[in-house]
C-alpha cells in the first residue's frame, strides 16, 4: 500500500510540510507539482494521495490546480487526503473548499491546514509591499507540527479502513 504526496509550493513552506508529513507515514513518496508538471508519475502505483498547497491570494496552487483537474476520475477512485498551507488560520478551510475542485473536497477522507511561513527577503518587489500594507513586516514561521502529526494520525486510520 503506497501513498503519494503531491505539493505546490513557491516559497517552500508547503514543501517542508510535505515532508515532515512523509516522515510521519510509512511508504510515501513526495512529489513537487510545482517543478515537475506534467508529473510522470503513475497513479496506479498508488492507493492513497495527500496533495498540499500554499494560497496566494485566495488562490490554490496553479499546477495543483491543473494536475487535480486534468486527473480528477483517477483521483476520485483513490483515498484523498488535502492540506493548505495559508496566512490567514481563520479562512483556511474556507480557501481549500473553494481552491481544490469540489469533487475532490467532497472524496477527501482527511482535510487540513498546516499554518504558514514566509521570510520577507525571498518575496518579490510587490509581494512585499502587499505584506506591507496587510501590517506583515517581519519574517513569520507558524507552522503547525501537531496539525501534520494529527493529520498523520486520521489518515492511517482512515487508510485502514
Ligand atoms: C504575496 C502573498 C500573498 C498571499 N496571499 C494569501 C492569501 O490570499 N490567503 C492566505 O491565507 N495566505 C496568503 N499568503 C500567505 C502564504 O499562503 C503563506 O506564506 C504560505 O505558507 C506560503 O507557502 P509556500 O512557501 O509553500 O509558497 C500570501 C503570502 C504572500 C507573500
Amino acid at each position: 500500500m503506497r501513498t503519494l504526496i503531491l505539493y505546490g509550493s513557491k516559497y517552500g513552506c508547503t514543501a517542508k510540510c510535505a515532508y515532515l508529513l512523509r516522515d510521519k507515514l510509512e511508504n510515501a513518496d513526495v512529489i513537487d507539482l510545482s517543478q515537475n508538471y506534467p508529473v510522470s508519475v503513475s497513479l496506479e502505483d498508488y492507493n492513497a494521495v495527500l496533495i498540499g498547497t500554499p494560497v496566494y491570494a485566495g488562490k490554490i496552487n496553479k499546477a495543483v490546480a491543473k494536475f487535480c483537474t486534468a486527473n480528477l476520475d483517477k483521483l476520485k477512485e483513490k483515498k484523498i487526503g488535502l492540506f493548505v498551507c495559508c496566512g490567514l488560520p481563520e479562512k483556511a478551510m474556507e480557501q481549500l473548499e473553494t481552491g481544490f475542485p469540489k469533487q475532490l473536497v467532497q472524496t477527501a477522507r482527511v482535510k487540513a491546514y498546516f499554518g504558514y511561513q514566509y521570510e520577507m527577503e525571498q518575496l518579490n518587489f510587490f509581494e512585499r509591499i502587499i505584506m506591507r500594507l496587510l501590517g506583515k513586516h517581519r519574517n513569520e514561521n507558524e507552522i503547525r507540527h501537531a496539525a501534520i502529526e494529527d493529520f498523520a494520525r486520521s489518515f492511517a486510520q482512515e487508510n485502514g479502513k
